[in-house]
């Protein structure tokens, strides 16, 4: 092999990497050897940006050592070097090679991203005249950036995930790039306006994203100069500006303009951008469409393969508003989700547009579902969710789309039997059909071992009948099922076929008979849900122990026996045992699980003492134990639970003094939902999971814009966690928890006055010590809770007078001091 000819692109291994499990290639082996003269042999090949696993060789050694904030001295014999990997590492300093002139004078590709270094690298490398494309992705670049001429051939700089934030500097350090054909500044913290000194001198500019800063106000009208632009990136800035006058309307050459997430005034014609004839790519979710009727419809020059126009809600809004929807036939992607559009479905768009993969419209008014016109091949996603439609998912509909991947109809009126159809779909990975008003069976085809689906979602309707798999067969594909709120009957034992499920919710029946055992194998569970059935039996000793496990329920069924001696599941953050028949003493039940967040045992027939170990569960926010048999006082360890946001131990034979430790809790570092699994980041504004995302959602939106494609990923199980307290049924979602307290000692046999701490803290909502042998005044701290709705102090032995001040408690619904001798 050539030497000359050598693109190699060295990276030193760092901490996270690990050795790839591709192989190593002779010639790159030859190279390296070429190489080895003074190359630190903890260095790893990657040619073509594909990493090789070289761990075999002698010499070069796997094991990572480059420590944090490890300084590269840079490789001197690389005269030939044209590029140079150095991404993801902890380089937080740089060391130029001394001694030697310009040993990187060929160097053309830099790539350094993903490390900490900061704004003094700009002046080291702006020595290295032949570099033409930089990528200085995540890394700390901050103030003011020094750029002394230098990059005149500089091509390419991505500068993207830095805390850069001032614009002023950013124009000034690379106003003199005057190559500059591809310019990153996505992810830093620019804000304020960019009117005056917008970039104006990179006139060459092709490619600009400044997507996700703060940036305020209007365009920089010398923009209207960036005459060779085709791409640019400015979503999710605050942008005020009106397309109609902005510079925008010069910049003809523009093959994706993506402005989403800003206020950007937009015309609904899209007239000022009818002369972009290259146009391919339009992105305007999140802004605000202005319809202008005025505009005679006119014929635009561009053909859109993606046009997204989420959430830029205009009140009276139609398809045919977009006008110029009328003249597109190459799209491929066209989302027009949440903009409460009140018409009939367009299924011309359909006709026209036979290439259409994503069809995103949920969150609107469409009255029916139609059957779509034709068979469309082409058709992957197709998102009506929420829209309230009426009408039947019919054998024709099925039939018509025949190589969907995703079709959620859920949160309609759909009605009708579920069509066994759905099985020839066998491209179909997600359907979501719950929340409409389906009837009959669940057609079992749906779960056949060929499928390929993974969730399948009919929760909330009104199903019937048994779910019977045929023996012996494993249906490996499915990982979510979710059948919950219907009348399904039978046993579990189909779910001896199921054992990849991560996700499995069938609460709401009438399933009869024992947990299988299969459950304990079943090891990717994540969720299980199977409250509100007519189960019985033992629990299964295994369940406890499967690693994946986050959130078990089974309550309201007739489970019973006592529970194993000490579990691990490691992962579980809930636990939904109540309304059972479980007993036996939990002292030594011992979980290892230092995540749990909630833990309901009530309503069973547990005794013994609560035990001292609840308080290591740090996490724990959520305790009820009403309704047992526990006896004996407050164990002082549960005062080391800050976290406490409920707790309900009414109903036992608990006695002693009130606790004076539970609190006050410091809400804002502790709050509730701070513990619950947030979401992982989306680029879906404004349908971000809320925190009770069980299973960890995708639901991302990936772009590339360089080999031309830009995909809409769409899928994800969320999933809302209800839960009940004997007063209480609701569906607390996102950050409600945050200020709810609920204390619930009743009916039990504490004694003593109440202590004044009892008022823990002022976002109490409801108080309970009734039924108990409470002696003493009415503490006046009670006063103080200000949002308190319900008191409840009845038949306890209370001497003295009501406070006054507790009539001044405006949310008070409920004062319940009968039966004391008051
Ligand atoms: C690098 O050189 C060392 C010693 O000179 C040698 O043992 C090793 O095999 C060489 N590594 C490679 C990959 O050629
Ligand atoms: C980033 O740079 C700032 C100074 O500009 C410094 O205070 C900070 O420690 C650096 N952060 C890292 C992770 O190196
Ligand atoms: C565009 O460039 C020309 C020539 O460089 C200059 O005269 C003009 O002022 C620029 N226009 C804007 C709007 O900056
Ligand atoms: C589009 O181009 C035509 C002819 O070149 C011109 O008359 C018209 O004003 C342009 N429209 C816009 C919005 O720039
Ligand atoms: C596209 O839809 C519009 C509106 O219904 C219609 O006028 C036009 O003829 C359609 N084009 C094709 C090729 O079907
Ligand atoms: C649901 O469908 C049933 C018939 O299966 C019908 O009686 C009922 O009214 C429907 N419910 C709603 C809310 O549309
Ligand atoms: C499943 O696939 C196999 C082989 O591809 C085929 O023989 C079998 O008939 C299929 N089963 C069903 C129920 O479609
Ligand atoms: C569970 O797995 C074990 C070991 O893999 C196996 O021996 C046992 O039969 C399985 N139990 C059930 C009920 O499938
Ligand atoms: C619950 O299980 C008990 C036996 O443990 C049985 O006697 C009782 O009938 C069951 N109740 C229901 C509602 O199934
Ligand atoms: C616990 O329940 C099981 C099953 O109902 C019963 O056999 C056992 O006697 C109970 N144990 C105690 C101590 O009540
Ligand atoms: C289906 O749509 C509903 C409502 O828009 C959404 O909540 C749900 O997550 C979607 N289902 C899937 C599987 O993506
Ligand atoms: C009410 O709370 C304040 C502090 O928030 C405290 O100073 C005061 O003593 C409390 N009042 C009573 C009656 O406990």
């Amino acid at each position: 092999m050539k030497k000359k000819a050598l693109w190699v692109l060295v990276v030193v291994l760092g901490i996270t990497r690990l050795c790839g499990s591709r192989g190593c290639w002779e010639q790159e082996r030859v190279a390296l050897s070429a190489l080895n003269a003074t190359l630190d042999l903890k260095y790893r090949v990657d040619v073509g940006g594909s990493y090789f696993n070289c761990c075999s060789w002698e010499g070069v050694e796997c094991n990572p050592t480059t420590g944090r904030n490890s300084r590269a001295s840079l490789f001197l014999p690389f005269e030939e070097l044209k590029s140079l990997s150095l991404s993801d590492n902890y380089l937080g300093g740089w060391i130029a090679p001394e001694g030697i002139n310009s040993p990187l004078s060929k160097l053309e590709v830099l790539d350094v991203s993903h490390n900490s270094l900061g704004h003094s690298i700009l002046s080291i490398l702006s020595t290295i005249p032949s570099l033409r494309h930089l990528f200085l992705h995540d890394n700390n670049l901050s103030g003011t950036l020094h750029v002394n001429g230098g990059f005149s051939n500089l091509k390419e700089l991505d500068m993207s995930d830095n805390p850069v934030d001032d614009v002023g500097t950013v124009v000034r350090a690379l106003g003199a790039l005057s190559s500059l054909r591809i310019l990153s500044l996505q992810s830093n913290t620019i804000d304020g306006t960019i009117t005056t000194q917008g970039l104006c001198n990179l006139v060459k500019l092709e490619e600009l994203d400044l997507s996700n800063n703060g940036i305020t106000g209007e365009l920089p009208t010398c923009w209207r100069n960036m005459t060779s632009i085709r791409v640019l990136f400015l979503e999710d800035n605050e942008f005020t500006d009106n397309v109609a006058s902005s510079p925008l309307t010069s910049l003809t050459s523009l093959e994706l303009l993506s402005i989403s997430g800003n206020y950007f005034d937009i015309p609904s014609s899209l007239s000022p951008l009818a002369n972009y004839s290259r146009l391919k790519v339009l992105l305007l979710d999140d802004n605000k469409l202005t319809i202008d009727s005025k505009v005679a419809p006119l014929i635009p020059r561009f053909q859109l393969k993606y046009f997204t126009m989420s959430n830029s809600l205009s009140k009276g809004f139609k398809v045919t508003s977009l006008g110029f929807l009328n003249h597109q036939y190459d799209l491929i992607t066209i989302d027009l989700s949440s903009n409460d559009i009140s018409s009939v479905f367009p299924t011309w768009l359909l006709e026209n547009n036979t290439k259409l993969k994503n069809l995103l419209m949920a969150n609107n008014l469409f009255a029916t579902l139609e059957v779509p016109p034709m068979t469309l091949r082409n058709l992957l996603v197709m998102d009506m969710s929420n829209n309230g439609m009426r009408g039947e998912l019919t054998t024709e509909f099925c039939l018509n789309v025949p190589n969907l991947q995703y079709l959620n109809v859920s949160a309609n009126r759909l009605e009708g039997n579920i069509p066994s159809e759905l099985a020839s779909m066998k491209s179909l990975l997600l359907l979501d059909l719950s929340h409409n008003n389906f009837s009959g069976g669940l057609p079992m085809q749906l779960l056949d071992s060929n499928s390929s689906l993974y969730s399948l979602n009919v929760a909330y309707n009104n199903l019937q009948g048994e779910i019977v798999l045929s023996d012996n067969t494993m249906y490996l594909n499915l990982l979510c099922l979710q059948l919950e709120h219907h009348m399904f009957k039978g046993d579990l034992s189909f779910l001896s076929s199921l054992v990849n499920l991560l996700l499995l919710d069938v609460s709401n029946n009438f399933f009869i008979g024992k947990l299988p055992r299969v459950i304990a194998n079943m090891s990717s569970l994540a969720l299980l849900d199977l409250s509100k059935n007519q189960l019985n039996g033992l629990i299964p000793q295994g369940l406890f122990n499967l690693l994946g496990l986050e959130y078990l329920a089974l309550s309201d069924n007739n489970l019973s026996g006592s529970l194993a001696s000490s579990f691990i599941a490691p992962e579980l953050r809930h636990i939904h045992l109540n309304g059972n028949k479980l007993n036996g003493s939990i002292v030594h039940l011992l979980p290892n699980s230092s995540n749990l967040v909630t833990l309901d045992l009530s309503e069973n027939e547990f005794f013994g003492s609560i035990p001292y170990w609840l308080g290591n569960l740090s996490q724990l926010s959520i305790l009820f134990l009403r309704g047992n048999d526990f006896y004996g006082t407050f164990p002082k360890q549960l005062c080391r639970l800050k976290s406490l946001s409920m707790i309900d131990l009414s109903k036992n034979n608990l006695f002693g003094p009130l606790p004076i430790c539970l609190g006050p809790v410091n809400f804002s570092s502790t709050g509730y939902a701070n513990k619950v699994d947030s979401a992982p980041h989306s680029r879906f504004r404004g349908q971000l999971p809320s925190p009770w995302s069980y299973v960890r959602t995708i639901r991302s939106q990936t772009r590339s814009y360089n080999n031309k494609i830009l995909i809409v990923e769409v899928w994800g199980v969320p999933h809302i966690v209800e839960f009940t307290t004997k007063r209480r049924f609701d569906a607390y979602k996102g950050y409600a928890l945050l200020n709810m307290i609920e204390l619930d000692f009743s009916c039990n046999h504490f004694s003593g006055e109440i202590p004044p701490e009892i008022a823990i803290s002022q976002d109490m909502l409801m108080l309970n010590l009734s039924h108990n042998k409470l002696t003493g005044h009415i503490p006046m701290s009670l006063s103080n809770l200000t949002k308190i709705e319900s008191i409840d102090l009845s038949y306890n032995n209370l001497i003295g007078s009501i406070p006054e001040e507790l009539t001044r408690l405006n949310f008070l619904g409920v004062f319940n001091v009968s039966y004391n001798d008051l």
